[in-house]
């Protein structure tokens, strides 16, 4: 422990009761269910400050030792936006002819794209989103940056929420390759361009590609088969019982408390042996679960964490008035 620790008080966490808990789970999933890759944007202006809002959003994400190295570049210039679009064909172009491989390129083709990147001009705003492996902090030192793509992927997932949660249609879009874009957005060689993320609304009559959709209909129908599974083999009892292994799995030590829960698992020990068993027990049941995201992470937005601050910096090229 170095003297840099300072701990405060958690300063914003809400617990809700769990029938609200479930509520608002069963709301997000709603909720971010519709959200779709979309390709066909209509040109009307949004204003920027909704983009700033949603990149605030993305700059409270968790990341490697709170280095937050990610850079966002909002491009909303039509001249910009036009020699972004001009490279990033170029290069998709050559990704189209062969340069992808027959493997990739079939594995795209259910998604209809082709080396056409007209949206990159016809949509309001584009983010590029780099990450760096060395960055400044507030007092001007260069620092190693650690957890790169892990920490910029989560923070462009939250981007995209957000994004989402304000009305806007996105593209999450990888010209490949796309260092054209440090030289475009006066970013430095060593940031690497992860995503461009493309943001507007949809164009009247925008259609999306049947097989995006496919997933939704599979993890529904997974996700209710695990469910009857997990039922059928007595793993999750009822309401009550997956209370107790959410609250355990949150670090209360629910099955030490009342072993009749961990009897209840089907173990038939002593309760010391019970609580062990039940633990494992839990252990694995929640290990199968992860494969479908599930979360224990606590929302919590420190105001320390603008994405205005420290090396999680945001800078709108070109028309910075926007449209
Ligand atoms: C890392 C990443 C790169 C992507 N690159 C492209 C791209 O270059 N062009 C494109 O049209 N879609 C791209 N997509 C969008 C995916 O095709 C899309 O997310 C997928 O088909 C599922 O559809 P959905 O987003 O509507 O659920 C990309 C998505 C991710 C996560």
């Amino acid at each position: 422990m170095t003297g840099a620790y300072a701990p405060v008080p958690l300063p914003d966490y809400t617990e809700y009761p769990v029938e609200d808990m479930r509520a608002q789970a069963r709301a997000f999933y709603a909720q971010i269910r519709r959200r779709h890759t979309v390709r066909d944007f209509d040109d009307r202006p949004v204003p920027r400050d909704i983009i700033e809002t949603c990149l605030m959003a993305a700059g409270t994400a968790p990341n490697g030792a709170n280095h937050q190295p990610w850079h966002f570049t909002v491009i909303g210039s039509p001249a910009l936006k036009q020699d972004i679009r001009t490279a990033a064909e170029v290069e998709e172009r050559a990704f189209y002819d062969g340069k992808a491989g027959k493997e990739w390129l079939d594995a795209l083709a259910p998604l209809g794209t082709d080396a056409d990147k007209s949206f990159l001009e016809r949509a309001p705003w584009l983010i590029a989103v780099f990450g760096a492996r060395r960055s400044r902090s507030a007092d001007g030192k260069l620092r190693k940056n650690y957890y790169v793509p892990e920490s910029v992927s989560i923070a462009a997932g939250f981007l995209l929420c957000a994004l989402h949660q304000a009305g806007l249609a996105t593209l999450t879009h990888t010209p490949s390759p796309m260092g054209f874009l440090n030289a475009l957005c006066g970013r430095p060689e060593d940031e690497k361009p992860y995503l461009l993320i493309v943001t507007g609304y949809p164009a009247p009559g925008a259609t999306i590609p049947a097989h995006a959709l496919e997933k939704a209909a599979a993890r529904d129908r997974q996700l209710s088969l695990r469910v009857k599974n997990r039922l059928s083999h007595g793993i999750v009892e009822d309401d009550a019982e997956r209370e107790a292994q959410a609250a355990q799995h949150a670090g209360d030590a629910v099955a030490h408390r009342n072993p009749a829960r961990a009897a209840r698992a089907g173990h038939h020990a002593g309760a010391h042996r019970n609580h062990h068993a039940a633990t494992l027990h839990h252990r694995g049941a929640s290990h199968r679960l992860c494969w479908r995201g599930q979360v224990s992470t606590r929302v919590r937005c420190p105001p320390e964490k603008s994405a205005g601050s420290d090396s999680s910096t945001i800078t709108c090229s070109g028309n910075t008035s926007g449209p």
